[in-house]
């Protein structure tokens, strides 16, 4: 696996820029409170992340811990194994312990507010982490990639490999979405879903499983919960096993790497090779195994969020609460979490395909070239 920030400072241009990073990082806290201040050695800062199972989470933990500390930070990282109980108590015991800031990644946007209430009255500031948490006024700021142009990539690169824009078809098309209790996975598959759904409506792209929701409202009937690729496999497999009998799939609309993986499984265990006949599979997130897949054009590509740019930015918000003042925001109107709109920084997703891995992913420092067998 990739990067800690100590390896990362073994070498290498990509390394260099990482630093350059954390540099940046630390020159603007000196612009707020004055790098490791006693501010900062005063603060207890606590990081709720949903999992250790997806690969994603355990870079955002590292990073965001690295950058913190580095500035001084006393800082709790704790990881809930996907259970909302767990993750409960995990925030509660950061409230008792004095965490004057929470960072958290929910696992149920929808299950937070009593903890966040305690959490409140104990004057904490809490920062919602790449998904917003709902149902709650307890909620301060919210940090994250723009969720619904993650799915308009998505969509948008299906419609260009596709030619469907020039009228061709009819496609095969089975499209997935993310965990129902996942504020974001509503976001990935509007942002799909408003430019393909035209096109399911014209007949330029057929979902021969019929599992293709009349409107963006219904994406919950076709969520996989938990974002588990071993649900996206079995999900695949069975509609492979009963609609393709004499046909082939050639679209896979996938909101994110993990179910990628697992629908590329069922796809190979059903036959599938790359070459001509492979659908095209989207994804999310350019994990290292999704990664490895696209080299090897099992996957057609990932949207990809560099998380170390989220820490950058969750530790700039976390700097401004110390200095008493307000963290930069640039949406202040799309995330309604049903008590209040939280003021957002919305970070740019980028599409990443075979032709991008080594000028995005490589040069960068977000994977080695020796990871990846480049
Ligand atoms: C994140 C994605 C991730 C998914 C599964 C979403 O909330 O935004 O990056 O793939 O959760 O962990």
């Amino acid at each position: 696996m990739r990067r800690t920030l100590g390896r990362a400072a073994a070498g290498f241009a990509a390394a260099t820029l990482a630093l350059t990073g954390l540099a940046a990082c630390s020159a603007e806290r000196e612009g707020t409170t004055g790098g490791e201040s006693a501010a900062a050695e005063e603060t207890i800062v606590g990081i709720a992340m949903p999992t250790r199972s997806l690969e994603r989470w355990n870079n955002d933990g590292d990073h965001l811990k690295a950058l913190l500390e580095e500035a001084g930070y006393k800082v709790s990282l704790q990881y809930a194994d996907n259970k909302v109980e767990q993750q409960i108590t995990q925030i509660q015991n950061m409230v008792n312990e004095g965490a004057d800031i929470l960072v958290v990644a929910s696992i149920d946007g929808t299950a937070l507010a009593p903890v966040l209430a305690d959490a409140k009255a104990k004057d904490a500031t809490v920062i919602a982490y790449d998904r917003l948490i709902n149902g709650t006024p307890d909620v301060d700021y919210y940090a994250t990639f723009d969720n619904e142009l993650v799915g308009t990539l998505q969509g948008q690169f299906i419609e260009e490999q596709l030619g469907l824009k020039d009228g061709e078809g009819p496609f095969n098309l089975e499209p997935f979405a993310g965990s129902p209790d996942d504020n974001n996975a509503k976001f990935f598959f509007k942002g799909a879903w408003d430019v393909l759904l035209p096109y399911v409506e014209s007949g330029q792209l057929v979902v021969p499983s019929g599992k293709s929701p009349a409107s963006v409202d219904e994406w919950t009937s076709i969520g996989i919960q938990g974002w588990e690729s071993a649900k996206a496999q079995s999900e695949m497999e069975n509609r492979l096993n009963s609609f393709y009998q004499d046909k082939k799939v050639n679209v896979v609309l996938s909101p994110n790497d993990s179910l990628a993986l697992g629908i590329a499984q069922a796809l190979e265990s059903a036959g599938y090779a790359p070459g001509a006949e492979y659908p095209v599979i989207t994804g999310q997130d350019a994990d290292l195994a999704n990664t490895k897949n696209i080299l090897a054009d099992k996957q057609s590509m990932s949207v990809w969020k560099d998380t170390r740019t989220l820490g950058n930015q969750v530790a700039k918000m976390v700097d401004s609460i110390v200095a008493g003042e307000e963290p930069e925001v640039n949406d202040t109107e799309t995330y309604d979490n049903g008590e209040k709109v939280v003021p957002s920084f919305l970070l740019e997703p980028q599409v990443v395909t075979k032709d991008d891995v080594e000028s995005a992913l490589v040069e960068s420092g977000f994977f080695d070239a020796s990871e990846l067998g480049l």
